[in-house]
């Protein structure tokens, strides 16, 4: 954007931002816009930034009329034609010699949805269109899906591909660095948190370890769970809490446990009940569960597996998604922890049981 600033009106400065849900796109854009109006008010008060979101002003004219008000021209509700409401703002724009910032966000709702809306080739063709000498507007666009241009026509395509930025998914690292920013605003008090917590969500979130790499996501979680810890009068949010809220923004596919047999179901079992006793580690040691997955195996009356069979759970169940293991570095020798990420652990040991019952039931008929 330096040449907006620089020398405004030269170039026709056109900038699409394109990126999944939750990776900046929307807060760039503001911030870009707050940068420059403290500018605008140490300097002289030649630009205007106008944030609208397509998805609220569904039509050009929506749109235009939205814009035009923004900028303090009166414009009557009907009578007028999105034509006449666009030369309304560029003629503003021209008799105070002013330059104009548009970003429309969501973009993609116009950009698939309505064609004959066109508000890109207006705006795009206006240097040619002999309204003014001059590049009035500039244009901030934001997609989230890259298919959405392909429905533009070529040439409009060709002419908004000058400057694309885009937005990768957070990924485990970024969405850490984003919790401990809010915590660093003071949004969350930091004895709320620790390291393990942030870490968890980390994991659940972060695009390098298959999460979404949406930040919403993570942020919405911390405020879920800091809910419910508020709730329960405790003053640290626990693991718990963030399975708890996980799962209400991305449901853990509990039939997924109908493809587990009995002793995978038991091996799950012990490692839920284990978990469950600590309220802010994560982590236990497959050794840890292999010893209390054998005395599961005793309370229902049924003969163990041998440790290597142990060990293909462990294989099946991280690769169904259900489990994650990571080597530990504490104690001697090579060990693995294991965890079971985002389920609430009360719920899941419900089901567990739920279907151990029934197998155990089917095996003595
Ligand atoms: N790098 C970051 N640092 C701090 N907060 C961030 C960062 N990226 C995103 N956020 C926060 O995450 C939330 C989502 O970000 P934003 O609205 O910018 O996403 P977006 O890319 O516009 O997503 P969408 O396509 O769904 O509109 C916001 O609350 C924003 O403040
Ligand atoms: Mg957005």
């Amino acid at each position: 954007m330096r040449p907006f600033v620089l020398r405004p009106g030269v170039v026709p400065v056109r900038v699409l931002m394109i990126g999944p849900p939750g990776t900046g796109k929307t807060m760039i854009a503001n911030k870009f816009g707050e940068a420059l109006k403290a500018r605008r008010i140490k300097r002289t008060l030649k630009f205007e930034f106008v944030y609208t979101n397509c998805f609220i002003h569904r039509t050009t004219f929506a749109i235009y009329r939205f814009l035009a008000r923004n900028i303090g021209l009166t414009i009557p509700d009907k009578g007028l034609s999105k034509d006449d409401v666009l030369r309304l703002i560029l003629q503003y724009l021209e008799d105070n010699d002013k330059y104009l910032i548009l970003v429309l966000d969501e973009l993609d709702y116009i950009a698939r949805f309505d064609k004959k809306e066109n508000i890109l080739y207006d705006l795009t063709r206006l240097g040619e269109a002999g309204y003014t000498t001059k590049y009035r507007i500039s244009l901030i666009m934001i997609l989230r899906d890259p298919f959405s241009i392909r429905s533009l026509d070529g040439s409009i395509r060709s002419t908004l591909a000058h400057h694309v930025i885009r937005f990768e998914p957070y990924t485990k690292r970024e969405i850490e660095d984003i919790i401990w920013g809010r915590v660093e605003e003071g949004a969350i008090y930091e004895s709320a948190i620790s390291d393990e917590i942030v870490a968890t969500i980390g994991d659940l979130v972060g695009h390098d370890k298959m999460g979404p790499g949406d930040a919403r996501i993570a942020l919405e979680i911390l405020l879920i769970a800091g809910r419910r810890a508020e709730r329960q009068g405790r003053g640290a949010i626990s693991i718990e809490d963030v399975n708890e809220a996980f799962s209400l923004i991305m449901p853990f596919p509990v039939s997924l446990l109908d493809y587990l047999d009995l002793h995978e179901l038991l091996f799950l079992l012990a490692l839920v009940e284990l978990l469950s006793a600590q309220k802010y580690v994560r982590w236990v040691s497959t050794g840890m569960v292999e010893g209390h997955y054998r005395e599961i195996c005793e309370e229902y009356g049924t003969k163990p597996r041998a440790h290597t069979t142990f060990w293909e759970y462990i294989q099946r169940l991280s690769i169904m998604g259900i489990i994650s293991t990571e080597p530990s570095t504490k104690g001697r020798g090579r060990t693995t922890k294991i965890t079971l990420q985002g389920v609430p652990l009360r719920k899941l040991r419900d089901e567990i049981i739920k279907r151990v019952e029934e197998k155990l039931l089917r095996k003595r008929k």
